[in-house]
């Protein structure tokens, strides 16, 4: 391996930490809306709606035209291919939308996942071919960061070397080519909440994911100060019986990450996981409250734990529509003292304390 190399311009350089920067701004974090379209779907019949590009739409529009105080605390969104070239009722397009507000648009391009062959029932994500093409036409519409979610799963013999390695392989290939196309790549390597293991277990695991991670985005060369780190927090299994506390949590997750994120990265933005919308709030408060060294920003790039509540209260009926906004904007609000340590617990949701869990949930 050569050790002979370039950075990216220093134009690129700029733009790429501005933007990630701005994401991770104090008090702020991403609201994740990058369900699939099989996702959303199953959210969708839980409402009694059927599958239709109309039907994602609209709910989608619900959460973007929230009152401009959601900005407050969401700087940025991460969007569905689908959903880039979508409009509001009166012809607006939703990116125009976002950017109005002060959103950053996002977009997420893995294409998910399939089997890894001969492995323990572990998988691979997809999408690289025509990565830079698509990258190239989502800045074109506006978007300013991808995602790119990687799950691996803890169990007896897993995640395996062979996962662990690819996982590396592929998130620095994507954060690679994001930024050679100008988009901020969010790294987000999943360690799901499926087993039993406890929290010492997935506190090593993910200490042994972070290293090899960021040792693939070295070899890479990819330019740390315009990335992000979207990782699970270290939490015990589903089916672990000893639970931990949110202070052991906070402790067990910045101790990881300490280990393996170099303090070049400007952010880390926690994915909630299949946590309750209360219990993801209380950690990520926990996480930044706790005396130890923090050289990153820690906040938020929740999906169901900013949304739970949300749907709840919608119910797929117009006339609901404004409570449910209500609903989102104390979700964010809540999330956004988190981000600052400053969350005294007293924000309640229509759904905040029902667990968002589902084995081997998938985006
Ligand atoms: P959850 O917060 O629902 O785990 O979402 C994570 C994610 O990757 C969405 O972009």
């Amino acid at each position: 391996m050569t050790t002979h190399f370039s950075y990216p311009s220093l134009d690129l350089q700029d733009k790429l930490k501005q933007t990630a920067e701005a994401i991770v701004a104090p008090g702020k974090g991403i609201l994740a809306v990058d369900e699939a379209n099989d996702a959303i779907g199953k959210l969708l019949a839980t409402v009694g709606l059927q599958n239709t590009e109309n039907n994602r739409r609209r709910y989608r529009q619900l959460l973007f035209t929230a009152d401009d105080a959601l900005s407050d605390n969401i700087s940025a969104t991460i969007l569905f291919d689908e959903t880039v070239y979508q409009k509001t009722d009166d012809g607006t397009p939703f990116i125009e939308l976002l950017k109005k507000k002060n959103i950053i648009p996002g977009i997420k391009v893995d294409r998910d996942t399939v089997p890894l062959f001969l492995s323990e029932d572990e998988v691979t994500t997809q999408g690289l071919d025509d990565l830079a093409k698509r990258c190239a036409e989502y800045k074109k519409q506006g978007c300013r960061f991808a995602k790119w979610r990687a799950p691996l799963k803890i169990g007896e013999h897993t995640p395996s070397v062979q996962a662990i390695q690819d996982t590396a392989q592929v998130l620095a290939r994507y954060a690679a080519i994001c930024q050679s196309e100008g988009l901020v790549p969010i790294v987000e390597p999943d360690i799901l909440l499926d087993g039993d293991h406890d929290i010492v277990r997935a506190q090593k695991v993910t200490e042994v994911v972070l290293a090899a991670v960021y040792k693939a985005l070295s070899d890479h060369h990819v330019f740390l100060e315009g990335t992000l780190l979207k990782p699970n927090m270290v939490t015990p299994g589903q089916g672990c019986s000893k639970r931990s506390s949110t202070e052991e949590i906070a402790k067990a997750t910045v101790t990881a990450l300490l280990r393996g994120v170099p303090a070049a990265v400007p952010g880390i933005t926690f994915l909630s996981g299949g946590q309750s919308e209360e219990e993801a709030t209380q950690n990520l408060n926990a996480i930044n409250r706790v005396n130890m060294k923090k050289p990153w920003m820690l906040t938020f790039s929740y999906g169901r734990a900013l949304q739970a509540s949300v749907w709840k209260t919608w119910a797929g009926k117009d006339e609901y529509v404004k409570k449910a906004q209500q609903e989102l904007l104390k979700r964010a609000k809540a999330n956004g003292l988190a981000a600052l340590g400053k969350y005294d617990g007293t924000i309640s949701t229509a759904a905040s304390d029902k667990s968002n869990y589902s084995k081997e949930h998938k985006y």
